[in-house]
This record gives C-alpha cells, sequence and structure tokens, in this order.
C-alpha cells in the first residue's frame, strides 16, 4: 500500500532532515511525469489538487488516476492533498474522495479573496482538524497572506489570492502568532507567509532578503521547533523554460522565482513542504510552443505532451534531488490511514510545544 498521510510523510522528513515538493495535478500528463520521476530517484511524493484541478478532471477522474497511479507504483509512497481547501466541505469531499491530506487555508475567506481574520481562521482550521484527525487525514493550515514584499499585492493570476494591497506586518507570518495558532488549531502543517506569491511573477529582480523573508522561516522554527512549514509559491520559474517559452512565440515578461538554494536553505529551519505548480506549467507549455514552432504540420497531441512530460521530469528530478528527498522512498514503512486515526484519538500526535518557546 503507497498511499500515505502528509503528517507521517513529513514526519519521516523531519527525522532525516529533507523536504518534500508536492507538486500541483491537473491531468495524467503531470501525474505520470511526477512518478516517473519519483521512481527514477526513489523519492517520495505529495500530488496535490486544488479546487480548480478537481473541477477540471472531475472528483471520479482524478480519484481513479490516484488509484492507477498507486498501482503502477507500489514502491513510491503517494500522498494525495488537497490544496486551498477555502471551506469545510471542501476538505471532507477531498477526504470522501480518497485524499490522505486537506490544506484548509483560512487565512482568507470563502470567497478566495478577503483576508479573514486570526479568530475566524483558528475557528474554520479547528473545525477541519477535528474532523479530517478522526478519520486520520492529515491537516495543513496558512497564516498570514501571500503576497509580494515588493508591491504589497497579492495575485489573482490563478483565482486564488487577496485583492487590494496589504501592509508588510499582514504580509509576514508572526511567529508567536505561529505558536498559538498551532497550540489552538492541532494542525500538522503549517504554511507560512515570507514573500512568496503564486504564479510566474513573484519578484522583478533575484529576490534577496527584503522581499524573501527566510529569516521569518528561522523565527518561526525557533517557536515551533516540531511543526512542520510549508513554503507556497515556490516555484524558481526557470530562465532556460521562460527563455524557451519567449523564444517560440510566448511572452514572459522578466521575472524571478524563489531560488532554490534558498527553499534548501529553509529546509534546514523546518520547511518540510515546498509547493511547486507553475514551474511544471511553465517546462510543459515551453515544450507545447517549441513543438508548434518548430513543426507548424504536427497535430498529433502526442508529439507535443510527451516532450512536456520529460521536460516537466527533468523539473520534478531536479527538485527531488534538491530537497534531499531522492533515495528516500524505501526507507518509508506506510502507516494506514486507519493507524493515523487512532494515533490522533491517544493525542500520541498534539502539537509538540516546547515549553520555552511558549513561555
Ligand atoms: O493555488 C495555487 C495553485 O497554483 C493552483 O492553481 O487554482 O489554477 O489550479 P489553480
Ligand atoms: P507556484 O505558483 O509558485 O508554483 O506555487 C504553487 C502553490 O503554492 C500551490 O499552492
Ligand atoms: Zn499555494
Amino acid at each position: 500500500m503507497a498511499r500515505i498521510t502528509l503528517r507521517q510523510l513529513l514526519d519521516c522528513a523531519a527525522e532525516r532532515s529533507y523536504g518534500v515538493p508536492a507538486f500541483n495535478v491537473n491531468n495524467m500528463e503531470q501525474a505520470l511525469a511526477i512518478m516517473e520521476a519519483a521512481r527514477s530517484v526513489n523519492a517520495p511524493v505529495i500530488i496535490q489538487a486544488s479546487r480548480g484541478a478537481r473541477a477540471y478532471a472531475g472528483d471520479i477522474m482524478f480519484a481513479k488516476m490516484m488509484e492507477a497511479l498507486e498501482a503502477m507504483y507500489p514502491e513510491i509512497p503517494l500522498c494525495v492533498h488537497q490544496d486551498h481547501g477555502e471551506r469545510v466541505s471542501t476538505c471532507l469531499s477531498a477526504i470522501q474522495n480518497g485524499f490522505t491530506s486537506v490544506m484548509m487555508d483560512g487565512s482568507l475567506k470563502e470567497d478566495g479573496k478577503t483576508p479573514g481574520s486570526y479568530d475566524y481562521n483558528v475557528g474554520i482550521t479547528s473545525e477541519v482538524t477535528r474532523l479530517a484527525h478522526m478519520v486520520g487525514a492529515s491537516v495543513e493550515g496558512e497564516l498570514g497572506c501571500l503576497g509580494s514584499l515588493e508591491t504589497g499585492h497579492g495575485e489573482a493570476e490563478d483565482g486564488h489570492g487577496f485583492e487590494g494591497k496589504l501592509d508588510r506586518s499582514s504580509l509576514l507570518t508572526d511567529p508567536d502568532e505561529a505558536l498559538r495558532f498551532v497550540q489552538a488549531t492541532k494542525v500538522d502543517a503549517l504554511a507560512v507567509a515570507i514573500g512568496t506569491s503564486h504564479g510566474a511573477y513573484k519578484f522583478t529582480r533575484k529576490p534577496t532578503s527584503d522581499v524573501l523573508a527566510m529569516d521569518v522561516i528561522e523565527k518561526i522554527h525557533a517557536k515551533l521547533p516540531n511543526t512542520h512549514i510549508v513554503m507556497h509559491g515556490s516555484s524558481s520559474v526557470p530562465e532556460e523554460y521562460r527563455n524557451l517559452f519567449n523564444e517560440n512565440g510566448g511572452e514572459m515578461r522578466e521575472t524571478y522565482g524563489v531560488p532554490v538554494e534558498e527553499i534548501v536553505r529553509g529546509i534546514r529551519f523546518g520547511v518540510r513542504k515546498v509547493n511547486i505548480d507553475t514551474d511544471l506549467r511553465l517546462a510543459a507549455t515551453a515544450e507545447f510552443r517549441r513543438v508548434a514552432n518548430r513543426n507548424k504540420s504536427e497535430f498529433d497531441p502526442r508529439k507535443f505532451l510527451k516532450p512536456a512530460m520529460d521536460a516537466m521530469g527533468k523539473v520534478c528530478r531536479d527538485r527531488f534531488e534538491a530537497f534531499g528527498c531522492a533515495g528516500q522512498a524505501a526507507l518509508i514503512k506506510v502507516k494506514p490511514m486507519s493507524e493515523m486515526a487512532r494515533l490522533y484519538a491517544s493525542g500520541a500526535l498534539d502539537p509538540h510545544i516546547e515549553k520555552k518557546a511558549a513561555a
């Protein structure tokens, strides 16, 4: 059995000091590219679906696709995660469809645009945690709003992100509040705001510490050394693929993502889950453009999709290696959700807050 909960996977990652990329998936080609890459380096996998991805593929298709991956890659621990759940019912229906983990993103209200208050966030996240843990599923919460420290804006490029402008303090997770939030909600993993944002346009120059606040991760880790930290908006937007995209008729202005070395630094300070969507989108569509441009008579979709899968697979392998999770799959003995439910009920998985940090 290869389906693993986020909590168990990240506990293993923390024990051996590595991070795990969480790749967003909408279709078979992305899923196969990720799994083939994982098999080639023996890495565990987190596949995540946004609400948009679930709507695009359909819940039945998505669930059957995950079953197929389990059957095809039985040696690879596979965590299936709901990305940015906006309400309790989204999280519960994900679990009904075989997801082993959900994100309740209470940093924004149900509309996905309006920042939620701390109390709103604690209330809704605790509710999801209480229910999910009963059946052994894991929960990721988010504290702080993702957005650019360069401009103060969130981005609605993929339909998720606050509208308008926020001050710097709302764009950075407060470490003391993080401690209280984890204690109150019992989340298994905490997504933090440090200046990253979704999509291709994160930074106008290679990010320095004023716009990519890795020091905030260090401070949160000092308060919560046993909590798994999640970095959203962590695509690196490789120049190689931006150039390929532009050389073949695409239009993507100069932009910078999160450098892989900064993520690796985060992993030293408790980052265990690293969300990546844009990089696979860009690698795939740059290849579509290259094929279309070089062979204008080509109309077999496989001739576009195969090179796209190869490019996505290369990105995945690079991240598995860089984050230290290559070679780790075989070391994980997957616990079923029923066992995780028993552990939650016994209190064994409650957040372990060090007394000195809480004081
Ligand atoms: O939440 C961010 C991901 O990039 C998902 O994007 O809603 O377009 O699938 P999406
Ligand atoms: P990117 O847009 O940087 O790939 O981020 C994806 C993400 O955080 C999904 O939750
Ligand atoms: Zn995200």
